[in-house]
């Protein structure tokens, strides 16, 4: 038979990760550990995918489901008595399916889809009872040892706590990656015993159980072995972010997107760039974000769920919060906000700004210190500049209010009333300005000191 089902644990407690977050919940590059699991899993395009989940099993379902997840099974495991148990509680589920059963770790997110569909290929080609991804480490401190026959079979797999000193230097391990024949797998899960140092019921033991009724379990041998990590601490959360990022640029400069320093370069998984866009260092780039061809981004910059249209510029030290859209051409600078605002093509906001709830035309030029002023602690109002507008520095723009095509907004106004096209506005105080009074003034103090 050749359907495929998958598997995926995800119920235990990530203790060492010391977090009120199940650990599964964890982002790297702005995905949660699980979903990156589940993204390599769904390029097998299996018949079925179940998710065993446990420890904040609410929040785990919950936020499968808000980022878009409605094609799992659930199978909740309420105490965690181990991986082979795990395997146990979805029984139900894996009754209604034949075939191949890819069990994988929910905490293993480099995984990818070309490593899993090597060990489906080998399991089916070699009619094993199940095949076991193993990775050969210098330090197999905490993995399951690969105690293999003199044919290379597996004979059993020790957890590091039940191993001898002897089986202690064995280091090639199991990584949590397996396939197994359906149907062995559920003749065997109930011989499972909790006879170890955990007292935990081990899915690793089925491969022993699998032997003695003369199934063959073999390994295949991980090409890359930094892709099976585990994540069970911070430690290692940061690692396989450093790594996972490191691969999100080299994919992007390899589409032809320049990055000047991908060592401090973030750009989460879910970002699409076009060929010839240009990376300054130190920039976040976020969310959806889409950036167009040609357009410059920091350094310094973070560009949370925007678009950027091509040519266009954004930085150094600029913060594109969700919806912004900066049209072809268009720069943002230095200590520039911008949100849910769409920016024309060639307009300018080049320095110390913030535009929130805004339209801005074409061409427009908004100054310095340029604020829309679009919250009253209620509600959000909209702030409109036509196009070929010019904003003068220092600006409060008092939302609602439009800036009519080609219009004038003297430096330091603060706009209340629409502004027609074409029109000049000036909305500040008129100067009180007393000859000499600065001269008189300090003499009259001067004298007042010396009389004292
Ligand atoms: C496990 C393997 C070990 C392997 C290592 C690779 C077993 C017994 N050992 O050890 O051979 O070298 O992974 O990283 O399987 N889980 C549940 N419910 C439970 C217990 C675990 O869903 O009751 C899930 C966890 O969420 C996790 C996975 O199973 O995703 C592995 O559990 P973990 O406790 O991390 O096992 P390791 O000690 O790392
Ligand atoms: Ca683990």
């Amino acid at each position: 038979m050749s359907a495929l089902s998958v598997l995926v644990l995800a119920a235990g407690q990530g203790t060492r990760m010391k977090s009120a977050l199940p650990k599964v919940l964890h982002p790297i590059c702005g995905r949660p550990l699980l979903e990156h699991v589940l993204t390599a899993v769904r390029g097998l395009k299996p018949e079925g995918t179940a998710v065993v989940v446990g420890v904040g099993r609410d929040q785990v379902c919950a936020t499968l489901e808000k980022r878009g997840w409605n094609e799992l099974a659930f199978a909740v495991q309420k105490e965690q008595r181990g991986s082979g148990h795990a395997v146990l509680v979805a029984r139900s589920w894996l009754k209604r399916r034949q075939g191949t059963l890819l069990v994988v770790y929910g905490d293993t997110p480099l995984l990818t889809t070309a490593t899993l569909a090597a060990l489906v290929k080998e399991h089916k080609r070699s009619g094993n009872a199940a095949t076991f991804l193993a990775m050969d480490v210098k330090d197999p401190t905490g993995y399951g040892r690969m105690i293999l026959d003199v044919d290379d079979a597996v004979e059993r797999i020790v957890e590091h706590k039940d191993a001898t000193p002897d089986e202690r230097r064995v280091t090639l391990v199991n990584t949590g990656v397996a396939c197994w024949d359906l149907k062995k797998l559920l003749q065997v899960l109930p011989k499972l015993r909790p006879n170890n140092a955990k007292h935990e019921y081990y899915l690793t033991d089925a491969a022993a159980l699998l032997r003695q009724i003369g199934g063959r379990v073999g390994v295949l041998r991980a090409q890359d072995s930094g892709e099976t990590q585990g994540i069970n601490n911070r430690v290692e959360l940061a690692q396989a972010e450093t790594v996972f990022r490191q691969k999100i640029c080299e994919r992007w400069m390899r589409e032809g997107v320049t990055i000047v320093d991908p060592a401090t370069t973030y750009i989460e998984a879910s970002v699409e760039l076009a060929p010839d866009v240009t990376v300054y260092p130190g920039t976040v780039i976020r969310g959806k974000s889409r950036i167009a061809a040609f357009s410059e981004l920091g350094p310094y910059s973070v560009i949370d769920d925007a678009i950027v249209e091509e040519g266009a510029k954004v930085g150094p030290f600029a913060r594109l919060r969700p919806g912004a859209v900066i049209g072809p051409h268009a720069h943002v600078g230095n200590f520039v906000e911008i949100k849910k605002t769409r920016l024309g093509a060639g307009a300018k906001a080049n320095h110390l700004t913030y535009l929130g709830d805004a339209e801005v035309g074409p061409r427009a030029n908004i100054g310095a210190g340029t604020i829309t002023c679009n919250y009253d602690g209620f509600t959000k109002s909209q702030t409109i500049i036509e196009a070929d507008a010019f904003i003068g520095s220092n600006t409060n723009l008092v939302a609602p209010v439009r800036v009519g095509h080609g219009a004038i907004v003297g430096a330091g106004s603060t706009i209340t009333k629409d502004v027609p096209a074409d029109a000049l506005v000036v909305e500040r105080a008129r100067p009180i300005l007393k000859e000499k009074w600065a001269y008189e003034f300090r003499k009259k103090q001067q004298t007042k000191k010396r009389t004292v």
